[in-house]
């Protein structure tokens, strides 16, 4: 069963309190995803937003929930949250072998899209995978979100 999973989750303190810190746990995170997730065939976008991070992932069932097994035992974060968790017909991120995206740069952006995507949680219309991943998409595919990844952050 192929499946999407989405979670939020809070960077550890070291790397709220040091910008270097967080960029150097950053280039390891997305090395290590990069190689691993190949392997696993696992597909998605690591988003990074003051401090908080937002992750989607999409594979098989079984290889999904042993990568998340390793990621909500990883100390550079806490408050683990999985938003969303579904079977899916076809993969949305197909093409992105986990880039990570820094918002923060653009707090215009973060602002007006992650509050609505906030909101959209409070008022309890949780969106279906499909639309998730198509407002991410058009997210980082923003002509003012340039490409991070994670050595250029
Ligand atoms: C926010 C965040 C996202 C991560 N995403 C991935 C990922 O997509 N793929 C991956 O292999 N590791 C990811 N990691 C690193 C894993 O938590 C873990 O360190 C790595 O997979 C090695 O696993 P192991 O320690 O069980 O061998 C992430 C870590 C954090 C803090």
């Amino acid at each position: 069963m192929l499946k999407f999973v989405m979670y939020v989750s809070d960077a550890c303190p070291k790397m709220l309190d040091d910008q270097e810190q967080m960029i150097s746990d950053l280039i390891d995170i997305e090395r290590t995803a990069k190689h691993r997730n190949s392997a696993l065939n696992i597909t998605g976008v690591l988003l990074v937003d003051n401090g908080h991070f937002i992750q989607l992932l999409e594979g098989y069932e079984a290889e999904v929930d042993e990568l998340l097994a390793s990621i909500k035992n990883d100390s550079r974060h806490s408050n683990v949250c999985v938003l969303m968790d579904e079977e899916v017909s076809a993969r949305s991120f197909g093409d992105w072998n986990m880039d990570i995206f820094t918002l923060d740069i653009q707090p215009e952006l973060k602002s007006s899209d992650l509050h609505r995507f906030r909101d959209c949680y409070l008022a309890n219309e949780k969106p279906n995978a499909r639309e998730v991943a198509t407002w991410v998409r058009r997210l980082i595919t923003h002509p003012e979100i340039r490409f991070q990844g994670a050595a250029a952050c």
